[in-house]
């Protein structure tokens, strides 16, 4: 979908379909349109009378055809109450429009940009949002089928239009900003849903190196067991699958020594291994490297966006399996970082791998940390699919992604990092145990787990177990992967 911005007057511009928006409450519809058209102002208050048009936010009504209009048709999009009106708003309200596009078969869509008109938002941040909920809302993953009856219909290009001179150029820097973030998200989105037989851990590091050649990067691959990521290998043993460790790293400010290390759990598929999961819903475990894609996608933009900052991505990469060669509940493994580990739980994996990548960040200058991973079942129970968990060890750090995903539409929410869940991980046999075999409170003691090897380095991590991937879609989230959290983490990395 192009993307594009336009200083001409609404009843004039020619396309397939033009969105205009209305707030809940409201009797009549306000704004460019209205005063335009005095007809179609009297059609829509009618509609709104009549109750078929309530501006509830995403709620569309399509109209046919108007004489006023060079559009061919219009849709009337609710935006909700006014005073409730944010960015996340905007993006439901421009995904709507933009489903609503593809079911009339519209190639050519123009809109205005909600939240502008009223003065609500700033208008950079609205068009951004507009692009994010449109690009973000038409994802579909492409699949396999080969009898499909149709190539599914493709909307060609999005309008933004305006007649006021002052807000084309605020416009136009924040739909291109919005377009490049939402089709990183988007690209995200693939590489999860793609399934594991696909995207094994070498896959996914060719794909890696590619990323890292066409943006400028700096790029590691290794072997993890000749790297001596015991953890790592403890957990790729059971499968046929070669493991690696992939690094993309951006310098941004090479006079800084500053270094921010995004690391990304990249279980490509997560059977459980020897403490095998059970089989009902088990495909959607071929999603345990969203948190891999997350940090993959946003070091892919960093080339683009330029902060000036230090940024390297970890990605470790492996499948986990049950075989005769697996690694056993009750054995004890190595580390990176030298401590030893009894692993009580082979389906507490993710923790092992990250616990090496954490480790190698460091031992490549990281000076703060943030890792993503799918990372416990338990944060899914504690908070649904609404939040990501957010847990760490600098509360700085933490209110400031917690305040960007609030910002972004990513909502995180804080859990405790208490010394008991620490103290629960203490082993007879080894340095620590992966898990506390309570059962309780795992998103926490997972994040006590990896504390022990993050030490004093600054750091935060995100739980997106919940948030990661969908059996339902809703708004411009698809049924399966969501993308969750790149425009966080762009949106921290640029801010
Ligand atoms: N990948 C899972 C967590 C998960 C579950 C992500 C459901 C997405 C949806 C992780 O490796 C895991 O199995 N964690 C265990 C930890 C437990 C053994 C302490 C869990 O949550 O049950
Ligand atoms: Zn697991
Ligand atoms: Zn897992």
């Amino acid at each position: 979908m192009k993307v594009r911005i336009e200083r001409l007057s609404l009843v004039d511009f020619k396309c397939d379909l033009l969105a205009v928006n209305l707030f809940e409450g409201e009797k009549q519809p306000t704004g460019a349109i209205a005063a335009a058209d005095k007809a179609l102002k009297g059609l829509i208050s009618r509609l709104i009378r009549e109750g078929s048009i309530d501006g509830k936010l995403g709620k569309t009504t399509l109209i046919h055809c108007h004489a006023g209009l060079a559009a061919d048709k219009l849709v009337v999009v609710g935006l909700g109450k006014k005073d409730k009106l944010d960015l996340e708003a905007i993006r439901t309200a421009a995904s709507a429009v933009i489903k609503q596009a593809r079911e009339v078969k519209a190639r050519r869509v123009a809109s205005i940009v909600h939240g502008s008109g009223c003065g609500c938002l700033p208008p950079a941040e609205s068009a951004k949002a507009v692009i994010e909920g449109s690009v973000l809302g038409v994802y579909k993953f492409a699949g396999y089928a080969k009898e499909k009856e149709k190539p599914p219909f493709e909307v060609k290009e999005l309008v933004l239009l305006d007649i006021d001179r002052a807000k084309i150029k605020p416009f136009a820097a924040g739909a291109k900003l919005g377009l490049i973030i939402a089709e990183a998200e988007n690209h995200a989105r693939d590489l999860v849903n793609e399934p594991s037989n696909k995207m094994t851990p070498g896959a996914f590091a060719e794909l890696a190196r590619r990323i890292a050649r066409i943006n400028g990067l700096k790029f590691t691959s290794l072997d993890p067991k000749a790297a001596g990521m015991a953890a790592l290998q403890a957990v790729a043993k059971g499968s046929d699958q070669p493991p690696r460790l992939v690094a993309l790293e951006y310098r941004g400010n090479p006079r800084s020594k500053e270094k921010i290390a995004l690391v990304g759990k990249g279980i490509t598929f997560d059977s459980g291994g020897i403490s095998l999961k059970p089989s009902k819903n088990m495909d959607e475990m071929k999603s345990d490297m969203a948190g891999a894609a997350a940090v993959l996608g946003t070091m892919s933009l960093l080339s683009d966006l330029k902060p000036k900052k230090n940024v390297i991505g970890v990605i470790p990469l492996t499948e986990n399996m049950p075989s005769g060669h697996a690694t056993k509940p009750g054995d004890v493994v190595g580390s990176l970082a030298g401590y030893t580990i009894e692993v009580t739980n082979t389906d507490a994996e993710g923790r092992l791998i990250l616990a090496d990548a954490i480790t190698y960040a460091k031992k490549r200058g990281a000076t703060s940390i943030i890792d993503v991973a799918t990372l416990t079942g338990g944060c899914i129970t504690a908070l649904g699919d609404a939040a990501t968990g957010l847990i760490g060890n600098d509360q700085p750090l933490i209110d400031r992604i917690k305040k960007m995903g609030d910002h972004c539409g990513q909502k995180m929410w804080q859990l405790p990092l208490y010394d008991e869940y620490k103290e629960a991980l203490k082993s007879s046999l080894a340095d620590l145990k992966n898990t506390s075999g309570t059962g309780k409170a795992s998103p926490s003691s997972g994040a006590a787990f990896l504390s022990k090897f993050v030490g004093a380095t600054p750091w935060a991590h995100l739980d997106i177990a919940g948030t990661a991937f969908l059996e339902k879609g809703r708004g411009y989230l698809p049924e399966g992967a969501t993308g969750v959290p790149v425009r966080t983490l762009i949106e921290f990395l640029v801010s």
